[in-house]
């Protein structure tokens, strides 16, 4: 697939096909993951595959199944939700925050090497290991789409990510950024809306 074409279609699917990710798909993914730019040139990255529906049931256990429709509009409230294409995405994306990665062929949850408190940086340099790890996870969902298959993203909340360690067993100082969900897209599930951007408004030619 192109390029650009894999840009374009990548989107964050929450649905998905009951259809295996063949370890060698999942195995050039992830290599393309590992192409990213780094910002101490040395990848310290680890991505754990979790394909065994045991072990994703214990590592998700923790994730809530769903939400009330109270706590849905306090949570629209409380984090300032006023967009209404983004109000749309949260009440689609937040009662499938443990279904999307549940229901995945796979969970990823990539690693990384943080050797400063992440909550606490005293400069943006700080931040560095965590932004590269980032450009990985792009690169990774690119690759998926470029594959036909889509990923999901969830952010670690609470004790999430110590529990991942506990389960995953993987080494203190490394911390997970989030947890992939990856899969083949479920037919005709529908999308939040995107956003529109006029991209000439964004584009600021020598000033802005
Ligand atoms: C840093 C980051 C954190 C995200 N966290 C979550 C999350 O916790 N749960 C979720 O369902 N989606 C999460 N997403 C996915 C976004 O909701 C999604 O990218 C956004 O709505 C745009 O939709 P698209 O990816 O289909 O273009 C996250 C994305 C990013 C980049």
């Amino acid at each position: 697939m192109e390029f650009y074409e894999a840009v374009n279609k990548r989107r964050t699917v929450r649905e998905f096909e009951q259809e295996d990710v063949p370890e060698e798909v999942l195995e050039r993914i992830i290599s393309a993951a590992f192409k990213a730019p780094s910002n101490d040139h040395l990848r310290d990255w680890h991505y754990i595959v979790i394909k065994d529906k045991a072990r994703t049931a214990e590592l998700l256990s923790i994730i809530p199944k769903g939400i009330s429709e109270e706590d849905m509009a306090a949570l629209i409230k409380d984090w300032a939700l006023d967009d209404p294409l983004q109000q749309e995405c949260y009440r689609k994306a937040v009662p499938k925050q443990y279904s999307m990665l549940f229901d995945a062929a796979a969970v990823i949850v990539p690693l990384f090497l943080q050797k400063t408190d992440i909550l606490r940086p005293e400069n943006i340099s700080h931040l560095n290991g965590f932004a590269s790890i980032w450009c990985s996870i792009e690169n990774l969902l690119l690759a998926a789409a470029a594959e036909g298959y889509a990923c999901d993203l969830r952010i670690p909340l609470g004790d999430e990510s110590g529990h991942a360690g506990k389960v995953l067993g993987f080494p203190e100082e490394y911390t997970m950024p989030c947890f992939i969900g990856i899969g083949r897209p479920k037919e005709g599930s529908r999308l939040p809306k995107q956003k529109e951007i006029n991209i000439k408004e964004r584009i600021h030619r020598d000033r802005f």
